[in-house]
């Protein structure tokens, strides 16, 4: 596992964008796996612009979403669709065919023989919940956890609420499972903000730990985690 500790919440964002940039212009077929919330909002936002200036080619890309909302309708504005067509898809004119969303209405084995069949993915984005979670993870998740529908926590419902406003927040999702997350080639995770800071110090210190299933991604073998420095605040590293 690679730390990266960051001067501010700008320089960590720069660091994730640059190495997605970087992969994406040695390797224009990249499969880069896509991660929501708040904490990716500034990264979309700055990899579209970084991509614009350096003329960097995605008409080769593929983009697999990491998870989905059930009973909402694909397009409803707090979908995941919705977040990465508006923040990715649209900004970059990328075509929807270079998009593989998990089917909501199907089983989630069918997406994870869409990923074998595409070769895997090369780098995985991730942000992490206050509880752990990764995709929609919820502590108790299974290492060995494939796509499948997940019952989202209250503490997760409660921190995506404000995304729905007064309508109902979906009680359940797809995501793709620990296993799945684990067989992309590098995985890449941001930590920004002061609401983080106990959950990465719970990750540092424990290893392979259901309650908190952002630990199982520590034995993989390319594994960096970028910190900015308040949710590196309650940490100490002997460097
Ligand atoms: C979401 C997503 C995760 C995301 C996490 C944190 O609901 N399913 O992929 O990493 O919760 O979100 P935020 O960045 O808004 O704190």
């Amino acid at each position: 596992m690679r730390i990266i500790l960051s001067k501010s919440t700008e320089d960590a964002v720069d660091t994730v964008t640059t190495i997605v940039l970087d992969k994406l212009t040695s390797h224009p077929s990249l499969v880069l796996g896509l991660a929501t919330g708040r904490t990716m909002e500034p990264v979309y936002e700055e990899l579209v612009s970084k991509i614009n200036k350096n003329s960097v080619k995605t008409d080769e890309a593929f983009f697999f979403m990491l998870d989905e909302y059930i009973g909402i309708d694909e397009n409803h504005p707090s979908s995941f669709k919705s977040y990465i067509k508006k923040r990715l898809m649209l900004p970059l004119n990328l075509l929807e065919s270079q998009f593989a969303f998990p089917p909501t209405n199907l089983a989630g084995e069918v997406y994870e023989e869409l990923i074998k069949q595409i070769g895997g993915i090369d780098l995985q984005l991730l942000g992490i919940g206050v509880n752990g979670h990764i995709g929609f993870n919820e502590p108790g998740s299974s290492i060995h956890s494939r796509t499948r529908i997940v019952d989202l926590t209250d503490e997760t419902k409660n921190a995506n609420q404000s995304h729905f406003g007064q309508e109902k927040m979906p009680n359940k999702a797809l995501s793709m499972g620990i296993a799945s997350i684990m067989d992309g080639k590098e995985l890449l995770m941001l930590v920004t903000g002061k609401s983080k800071a106990n959950t990465v110090k719970y990750l540092l210190n424990h290893h392979d730990d259901e309650s908190c299933p952002a630990t199982f991604l520590k034995s993989h073998p390319h594994f960096t985690l970028v910190l900015d420095p308040e949710a590196a605040s309650k940490i100490s590293l002997n460097i």
